[in-house]
């Protein structure tokens, strides 16, 4: 979602007569583009604020605005904190930043957005983290995508969910779904431009279209996109298990586009746990999903989630945790300790767990998984599989790179005219995060 976010970002400045730059010390303009979904990441973002005070320095002339969830949580208090901040953006208004540079180069007075007095009285940085902005998500950005084999799209933004843990709900406001012909219009212009895969995106992408006056649901969305020509693959994250519907799975089934691949975050195989959590579903329902997408749509892989030491998660729950990864063997998962996020329920709930169990609790939880995931891999060697080429690989030059329909990474050896071609080939080596084969 951020890093689709900062493809708008560089769209707007690219747009604006800008290019992009390696090094601070060459640019005009630093937008951080932040993350709180955790504590570490919003940590790493105050200590690359401490960085750049230092290039501000050398550089008086240098801008610097902080956008994304940081930018919506703390808004003008960021200036308070970091006098060298120009700009505080929040997610729903990336818009803004447009009013901001063209204000900026053109000279004139910088557009009256919402101005932040600090302590002085002095009139300095704007702050844009307005909760609301109903343009936002009506509007086709400007987007500067990297790559063109594949490409974001978001469908929808905000949650409505207000998991005990997640700070979403505070800093991305609530759910809001883009109409389905600006969609079908942007996903019809990155077919036309050459891209071959979409990735729709949301917070919970399941209950699209439940606010809009339109009835289409995500399903029927789906569908609609699929008519697209030129686009070969269809894939979409997250789903959340409670909305995850049966007319869902079937559409998968019927659309040959829609990858075999879901990611669903079950987060705890706890019950007691998940009711704490508010995901409102119990281990034994989410289990009856992962059974018949596994039944419906032969070969699915599937991913998901996992928070362990969340408040009140005893040893007893986390075996919960560890018997359910081992029971529905999932295919990857991304794993988390708990971190305590402002404003959120799980803040004031007794029974918060010491930080050296939740870190062994992670390595339990990652050695287990990675067990799994090297089996599951295994299982694919001599077999033959469609893999959408990306390009270069990242880790070795002189391979290619690409994915299977169920996003598994295949590297291979090949020449780069291949890029952005749906080819065969023949697993010859599995590894845990990748797999290497040949050209069939
Ligand atoms: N602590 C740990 N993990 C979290 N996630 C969201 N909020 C928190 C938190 N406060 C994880 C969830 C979610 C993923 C995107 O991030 O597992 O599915
Ligand atoms: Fe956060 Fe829950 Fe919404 Fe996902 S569904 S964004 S975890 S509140």
């Amino acid at each position: 979602m951020n890093v689709h976010d900062s493809e708008k970002i560089a769209g707007i400045f690219s747009e604006s007569g800008y290019g992009l730059t390696d090094t601070v010390s060459d640019a005009d303009v630093v937008v951080l583009n932040t993350c709180n979904i955790r504590h570490k990441a919003e940590h790493k973002v105050y200590t690359e604020l401490g960085r750049l005070k230092l290039a501000k320095q050398n550089n008086p002339g240098l801008k610097i605005a902080v956008a994304g969830c940081i930018a919506q949580q703390q808004g003008a208090s960021l200036f308070k904190r970091f006098p060298h901040v120009d700009f505080v953006l929040g997610p729903g208004n990336i818009d803004k930043l447009e009013e901001w540079i063209n204000g900026r180069s053109k000279s004139t007075p910088s557009p009256p957005l919402c101005f932040a007095k600090r302590s002085s009285g002095e009139t300095r940085g704007q702050v844009t983290a307005l909760r609301d902005n109903l343009d936002y998500h009506t509007k086709t950005l400007p987007m500067k995508r990297e790559g063109g084999v594949k490409a974001w799209v978001s469908i929808m933004y905000g949650c409505d969910n207000f998991c005990a843990y997640c700070v979403v709900p505070y800093t991305r406001g609530r759910e809001r779904s883009r109409s389905g012909m600006d969609i079908y219009d942007e996903i019809k212009s990155l077919a036309h431009q050459g891209f071959k895969e979409v990735t729709l995106l949301g917070q919970n992408v399941n209950s699209y279209g439940k606010k809009l006056e339109e009835t289409a649901d995500f399903p029927d969305l789906l569908k609609l996109i699929h008519d697209i020509e030129g686009i070969e693959r269809i894939r979409f994250i997250t789903s959340h298990p409670k909305d995850m519907s049966e007319k869902l799975i079937y559409k998968m089934q019927d659309l040959p586009k829609l990858c075999e691949h879901m990611h669903l975050p079950v987060q705890s195989g706890s019950d007691k746990i998940l009711k704490l959590m508010n995901r409102k579903y119990t281990y034994k329902q989410y289990k009856e999903k992962i059974d018949m997408l596994r039944q419906e749509i032969p070969g699915i892989a599937l991913t998901s989630d996992i928070i362990v030491g969340f408040p009140g998660e005893t040893e007893e729950d986390f075996k919960h945790t560890m018997d359910a990864l081992s029971e529905m063997e999932f295919d990857g998962i991304y794993a988390f300790k708990y971190s305590k996020r402002p404003d959120t329920k799980a803040l004031n709930l007794p029974g918060h767990v010491e930080e050296k169990v939740k870190s062994k609790r992670l390595s339990q939880v990652l050695d287990l998984q990675g067990t799994v995931t090297y089996k599951k891999n295994k299982v694919l060697e001599g077999q033959i599989l469609e893999i959408l080429v990306e390009g270069p690989s990242d880790s070795d030059q002189d391979k290619l790179t690409g994915r299977t329909r169920t996003n598994k990474i295949v590297n291979f050896c090949a020449d780069s005219e291949l890029t952005g071609k749906l080819i065969k080939i023949k697993v010859l080596d599995a590894k845990q995060h990748s797999l290497y084969g040949e050209i069939v």
